[in-house]
């Protein structure tokens, strides 16, 4: 047994007790309520990077404060900036959780709590990979900094005015920050027993429209057929931004796409993905989407459109003949590199106005939005990682896409010019943002090892 296993196993149960204290903590990032617990669980855990002698610090923001530690550099070595988010989302509903959300509860081998496997349970691994490190081999190989955020479920502010140099002080924000390669534990394994790397991310463009028509809301026997009503508006609207064969009308939405190549084909093709697997775990008849691709290609290569939320009319108990006054309507777009968000957001404020009836006033509002990932799968850092992996499971990592987004990869890029390495410990079905967040233990363990192994991989490049 390796001095790293002695000492892994040794604390076993103490890294379970500490990530179900913090756990309990309820940091709901978006819900101004908890905003002591969200500033309990910075400190929490700015504590723990203390008693591992790193050099620590708050840093207060325009929302909630950033954990940022680091480990001396080592002259020669490379430097691994490790993100992750201590903020979670809001539990409810809350009746549909089978064990309260920040009590956490160990069933089946998974520990059940809101932020279990987003992002407290996964980011958590890399502090404790770094004290299994330092406590049996002193030294790390390389330097270790961590940037960790309180505001990744709710757009991210704080951390944004933090990259854009507003809070520099002695050291500037690009130099403070400056690394070889960033690392995320924030996503999935391909499935239990097939841990993966991540080497894509989609990005995202997310929208609301709302539409207004008469002064109030009318008799609709009285008035309707004289009047544009909004919601008949705006499913209109929506409709024709997408054809039958699930392709976006958006003019030049296609155009930057950067269309799969063979290689990723026959990739995607390998992992050998059951389509009805896939419909019978997410209970419909029949999958649905773009023509032309497969479940895969569409989930993690193709972009795509949602409605999010829609709004309008009457919404209780038994009918109401109602003409309704207004209409809104969530909606966004998962997009694939090299598709621009802003040009999106231009071609579709055009389409909108163009497709809004005469009589309707549209009020066009967008939100976020962030371009998509790729990493060569060519990459050293894609090499180390998969070597810490098979070390930490014992099995060696598939390569997979995401549909899910982590805008904060592009700013690495843009801003301090690396790549992130994306090693996701959790399962798609582990509940994120839904009740009964889950993470697997057994996972939690061997996320551990692969961290404490993956400094001496990063080392050996
Ligand atoms: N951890 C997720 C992102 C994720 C989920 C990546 C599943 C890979 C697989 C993250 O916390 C998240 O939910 N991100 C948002 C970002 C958006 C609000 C900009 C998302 O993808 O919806
Ligand atoms: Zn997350």
């Amino acid at each position: 047994m390796s001095n790293f296993d002695e000492y892994l196993t040794k604390n076993h149960d103490r890294f379970e007790s500490d990530l179900f204290e913090w756990l309990r903590m309820p940091s709901i990032g978006t819900d101004s309520a908890y905003d002591k617990d969200v500033r309990q669980a910075a400190q929490w855990l700015a504590g723990k990077f203390s008693e591992l002698d790193l050099k620590t610090e708050l840093i207060e923001t325009c929302g909630h404060p950033l954990v940022y530690a680091e480990s001396p550099k080592i002259e020669g070595a490379p430097t691994v900036l490790v993100y992750g988010h201590y903020d979670v989302q809001p539990p409810d509903p809350y009746e549909l959780w089978e064990t309260p959300p920040f009590e956490p509860s160990v069933r089946d081998g998974n520990v059940y709590a809101r932020g279990a496997t987003d992002d407290k349970g996964q980011m958590i691994t890399h502090l404790f990979g770094v004290e299994a490190y330092l406590k049996t081999k002193g030294d790390l190989p390389v330097q270790v900094k961590f940037l960790i955020e309180g505001e990744e479920e709710s757009g991210g502010a704080g951390l944004a005015a933090f990259l854009a140099g507003e809070y520099d002080k002695d050291v500037p924000v690009k130099e403070k920050l400056a690394a070889d390669i960033a690392v995320i534990s924030d996503c999935s394994q391909y499935a239990p027993g097939q841990p993966a790397i991540t080497y894509g991310l989609k990005g995202i463009t997310y929208f609301q429209v709302n539409l207004t028509g008469p002064n109030r809301d009318l008799h609709s026997g009285s008035f309707g057929g004289t009047v544009t009503n909004p919601a008949n508006a705006l499913c209109k609207m929506l409709a024709a931004l997408i054809d039958d064969d699930g392709r976006v009308q958006i003019p030049g939405f296609y155009d930057n796409v950067n269309e799969l190549d063979q290689r990723e084909r026959e990739q995607f093709s390998s992992l050998g993905f059951s389509d009805e697997e896939y419909r019978n775990e997410l209970g419909v008849k029949e999958l649905a989407g773009e023509k032309g691709f497969t479940t895969l290609e569409r989930r993690w290569a193709r972009p795509t459109f949602d409605i999010n939320g829609l709004w309008s009319g009457y919404q209780g108990e038994g009918a109401k003949t109602v003409l309704p006054a207004k209409a809104s309507a969530k909606f966004s777009f998962r997009l694939v590199p090299d598709q621009d968000p802003h040009e999106i957001e231009a071609s579709l404020k055009k389409m909108l106005e163009e497709l809004c009836p005469p009589g309707i006033e549209m009020d066009f509002d967008p939100h976020h939005g962030a371009p998509g990932f790729v990493l060569s799968l060519d990459s050293p850092f894609m090499s180390a990682a998969a070597r810490a992996i098979e070390l930490g499971f014992g099995t060696a990592p598939v390569f997979v896409r995401s549909g899910g987004s982590i805008p904060v990869v592009n700013r690495f890029t843009e801003m301090l010019g690396i790549d992130t390495l994306l090693l996701g410990w959790g399962q798609d079905d582990d509940n994120l943002h839904s009740p009964n967040e889950k993470f697997s233990l057994e996972d939690f363990h061997r996320g551990i090892k692969s961290s404490c192994c993956l400094w001496d991989e990063i080392a050996k490049i």
